[in-house]
């Protein structure tokens, strides 16, 4: 069986090059990453392609350009993929809508008679190429959606209510329109957990285009933690990192509260920060620890930084001065995965707090993965840890209530042990890449031989006055 992952936005290469560094490189590419090797190694009939876009330029990693690469020391019935489409330049995400009819015929003529067997189709940009594929080969496909344009275009609005401006870098008019058909056209949508498919999914904007109510239409199947990379066991290169940590002179008496995303709006680092600073109960309990990448010292470097990104780095800083914290606070660059999970375990051996205050989270794989390091994570009650951590498997805080943020963490260092113990058994029983791969084989699996659609038009990627009435509604 041949399977294909398409994932156009972002990049893969054997190092994570640029993994966290940018908005199109987060947790979807992990995901794609994770589940196509644990696919290959569990079931030796099954080659599998990550089909991603090609581009080079300087700053990106030169595998970039290769038309095919591997991961080294995993099967080579695992292939990435890279068809060009627009330019070769690197085009962020909002802009590669319009270039996905190119990208799929480039990727019918890479296939040429050889075509695959099923696509699984990654977020709106995949899922598009996917019906378009579907329409051109009749080759069927499962639809994860990941992060949904509905829900971003909701909170976004908020803030700037003028349409026009919003989808002048957003384009919300073609991506709602993709997602929409990758809905309906989808032998399958797979999400992550229950809330996602009830939540998410039954937003105005996809009524017509999905009913959540459909069971043969969804398959929850939670991603996993590479626990390879993100457990307990203390190496070398650990060893080297936590030396550096505590010459960097990073507090290290007492715990800490960690602040891992990435800088982004929706994460919402700017709660936690403002928690932190009201609490003097945690002052005095432990530092306030943030990760950045690419950054030896954000108070002088933030000046450097994209637009958003430094909007929200001077606002996190603004309020380290207004409350005086500087001493309280530190700032750890961390330049991969593998540091990241070094840095994890570093904290948790000093009974440190993950904190994950997001507006809303789609899934939140981060904090289980900082769990399974050991730390004991406090996240958003919205979204994906709402189901992840229910049952009080975890500590859950509403992220607009900075007060709510403070009780959790105080919670979390006040029932430490139990805590991690809750998470780390939580991991291992339910989120390992394996049992998500074993996962979508089966819905794969399935679904061939039995899948059929009548042929179908396509209209074109547009939905500004459906989505006008909507936020009329607002
Ligand atoms: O990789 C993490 C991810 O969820 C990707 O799905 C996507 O590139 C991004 O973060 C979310 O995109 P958006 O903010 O446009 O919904």
């Amino acid at each position: 069986m041949h399977i294909i992952f398409l994932n156009p936005q972002g990049n893969f290469d054997q190092k994570d090059s640029h993994l966290t560094e940018h908005a199109d490189f987060g947790g979807q590419l992990v995901y794609v990453k994770e589940i196509s090797k644990a696919l290959v190694e569990q079931f030796p009939d099954l080659k599998v392609d990550i089909v991603t876009r090609r581009f080079k330029g300087d700053g990106w990693s030169s595998e970039f350009e290769k038309e095919i690469s591997y991961y080294p020391g995993i099967s080579r019935r695992l292939r990435i993929v890279r068809i060009p489409c627009g330019n070769d330049s690197f085009l962020r995400k909002e802009l590669l809508w319009q270039h996905i009819p190119e990208w799929t015929d480039n990727i019918i003529r890479f296939y040429r008679n050889q075509l695959p067997d099923y696509a699984t189709a990654h977020y709106g940009d995949g899922g598009y190429a996917a019906v378009l594929l579907k329409k051109k080969t009749g080759i069927s496909f499962t639809f994860t959606g990941h992060s949904l344009g509905a829900q971003k275009l909701d909170k976004l609005y908020k803030k700037e209510p003028d349409f026009d401006k919003l989808d002048e870098w957003y384009h919300f008019s073609k991506r709602i329109q993709a997602e929409r058909l990758s809905l309906q056209h989808a032998d399958t949508i797979i999400t992550s957990t229950d809330m996602e498919r009830y939540k998410q999914y039954s937003h105005p904007l996809y009524r017509g285009a999905v009913d959540v109510e459909e069971n043969g239409k969804f398959a929850v199947i939670p991603p996993g933690v590479n626990i390879h990379l993100f457990n307990q066991i203390v190496d070398e290169e650990d060893k080297a990192l936590f030396r550096r940590i505590e010459k960097e002179g990073v507090e290290t008496q007492k715990p800490s509260i960690i602040l891992s995303s990435r800088l982004d709006d929706k994460k919402n680092h700017i709660s936690a920060v403002r928690a932190y600073a009201e609490s003097k109960e945690l002052q005095q309990k432990a530092s306030l620890g943030i990760f950045i990448r690419g950054m030896k010292n954000p108070y002088e470097e933030v000046e450097n930084l994209p637009a958003k990104e430094r909007i929200i780095l001077q606002s996190i800083i603004d309020e380290i001065n207004r409350h005086h914290l500087r001493d309280k606070v530190f700032f750890l660059d961390l330049a991969s995965q593998k540091e990241l999970a070094g840095a994890y375990k570093y904290f948790a051996l000093k009974h440190s707090v993950f904190v994950l205050t997001a507006f809303y989270e789609p899934f939140g794989l981060a904090p289980i993965e900082a769990g399974a390091c050991g730390l004991v994570p406090v996240t958003t009650k919205n979204g994906g840890p709402g189901d992840i951590f229910k049952n009080d498997m975890g500590i859950l805080v509403d992220p607009a209530d900075t007060e709510d943020i403070a009780r959790g963490i105080a919670k979390a260092f006040g029932n430490y042990e139990e805590y991690a113990d809750k998470v780390i058994r939580l991991v291992k029983g339910k989120y390992t890449w394996e049992k998500t791969a074993a996962g979508y084989y089966q819905v794969v699996s399935d679904a061939l031989g039995s899948s059929y659609e009548e042929d179908f038009d396509l209209p074109e990627l547009d939905t500004k006055e459906l989505i006008l009435r909507h936020l009329k509604s607002l």
